[in-house]
């Protein structure tokens, strides 16, 4: 069984992924959560299928490139975490932390690789571009001053990443404010609490078939990838206080 990532409305999850805290919300509510179970406090992710066809997004972003980093990299995320999962269960059940620190480094960047892999493929498509709408217009507008300050800011942080990783747009929820921020790998230089919204791979994985060392060329092409009506669901969903 193959989940498929939700453009629109979550599709609904099974179970609970234990020791992940606020991630079992997100995976419960994206569907992540798989039939596959360890046992009953551990179920296993399962990949899901991309939205639309891999080669939907040319010219930004080739087919292949698509193809390589959904079935190969995203997917070694996915199987990386349920590894994760598996260890740190078997570590419980035999009452053994000795490699505890090794375990709580794997998964802090297993999990990360998943939810930003999961939220980059899910926030862009076809026939997207352009800029946000409604609230999460008036959200830019108030915390960035104008779509085109932000577009600077989240783009110069993506272009500028230190090696591998993202240029985030994440919700701050004690602020209740927007924040750009970057990721080294997945998991290096977060906020705590923050959820990413839309978020820009800038690992080489993502572009370098075709882009090879232009990342800037790549950052500044996603703008036309951006489905900002599907950025703005996660900000209702997740973000925006009742
Ligand atoms: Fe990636």
């Amino acid at each position: 069984m193959s989940n498929e990532i939700s453009r629109r409305e979550a599709i609904g999850g099974a179970g609970a992924i234990g020791a992940l805290g606020i991630l079992s919300r997100f995976f419960e509510s994206e569907a992540l959560a798989s039939t596959s179970t360890v046992n009953q406090s551990i179920n296993l992710l399962e990949l899901p299928a991309l939205p639309y066809a891999e080669d939907a997004l040319e010219p930004v972003i080739d087919k292949e490139t698509v193809r390589i980093h959904h079935d190969k990299h995203f997917a070694g995320y996915v199987a990386g975490l349920n590894k994760d999962l598996k260890n740190l269960d078997q570590a419980r059940q035999s009452d053994s932390f000795e490699s505890v620190k090794q375990l709580s480094r794997d998964l802090a960047f297993n999990a990360s690789g998943v939810v930003l892999h999961w939220i980059y493929f899910s926030t862009i498509g076809p026939n997207a571009g352009g800029k946000p709408a409604g609230k999460l217009d008036s959200l830019i507008r108030r915390d960035f001053g104008s779509f085109d300050t932000f577009w600077k800011q989240f783009s110069a942080a993506s272009k500028t990443v230190e090696a591998s990783g993202w240029g985030v747009l994440a919700w701050e929820p004690f602020s209740q404010k927007l924040l750009v921020l970057q990721a080294e790998k997945h998991q290096n230089l977060t906020s705590w609490g923050c959820m990413p919204i839309m978020v820009c791979d800038v690992w080489e994985h993502a572009y370098y078939l075709k882009y090879q060392n232009r990342r800037a060329e790549y950052v500044d092409n996603f703008a036309k990838i951006i489905d900002w009506p599907e950025v703005e669901k996660r900000l209702e969903k997740y973000c925006i206080s009742k």
